[in-house]
């Protein structure tokens, strides 16, 4: 079992498009019960909501269907997760402020390091964007979590 937490800031566009993405291919591979897949936020501000309606739009013009409400990360996910995978610099240096040990550092990498099809060092945030940001977010999760999923599927 391979256990992934998806991170961003608010929890409510990136890292839950992120997760719903990731269990979506897990599922057309027949390989959802080798994984546990959650995402959190680096903020609370959110905590309780569902995916902001933007998101949650671009999503199901895609097929996807978000059903994740939002949730802040906490020390202890570091313990109970396998790999916790940051969208953008801010995520990782907030992170590696809250993990409580180099093992836990250890867990965390960038999105962008699993792209095949686009060139980038970010998933830019899109909440203060319009329509464009959102389907961006779509096409560069779509491909990293496709690399990501080829890695880790063993
Ligand atoms: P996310 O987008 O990190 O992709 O969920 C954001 C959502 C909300 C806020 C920032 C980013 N916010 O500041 O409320």
């Amino acid at each position: 079992m391979t256990k992934i937490l998806f991170i961003c800031l608010g929890n409510i566009c990136r890292s839950p498009m992120a997760e719903t993405i990731f269990k979506h291919i897990a599922e057309q591979h027949g390989a959802d019960d080798d994984y546990f897949v959650d995402s959190a936020g680096l903020i609370g501000f959110h905590a309780g909501e569902p995916a902001d309606e933007r998101m949650q739009r671009h999503a199901r013009r895609h097929g996807y269907h978000i059903t994740h409400r939002s949730r802040p990360m906490r020390e202890y996910d570091f313990a109970d997760f396998d790999i916790v995978v940051a969208m953008d610099e801010d995520n990782v240096s907030r992170l590696n402020r809250m993990a409580p040990t180099l093992e836990a550092q250890g867990k965390i990498v960038r999105m962008t390091d699993y792209l095949t099809h686009h060139t980038a060092d970010h998933v830019p945030d899109p909440y203060y964007g319009g329509d464009s940001g959102f389907e961006h977010v779509i096409e560069l999760l779509e491909d990293a979590c496709a690399e990501l999923f080829r890695q880790t599927n063993h």
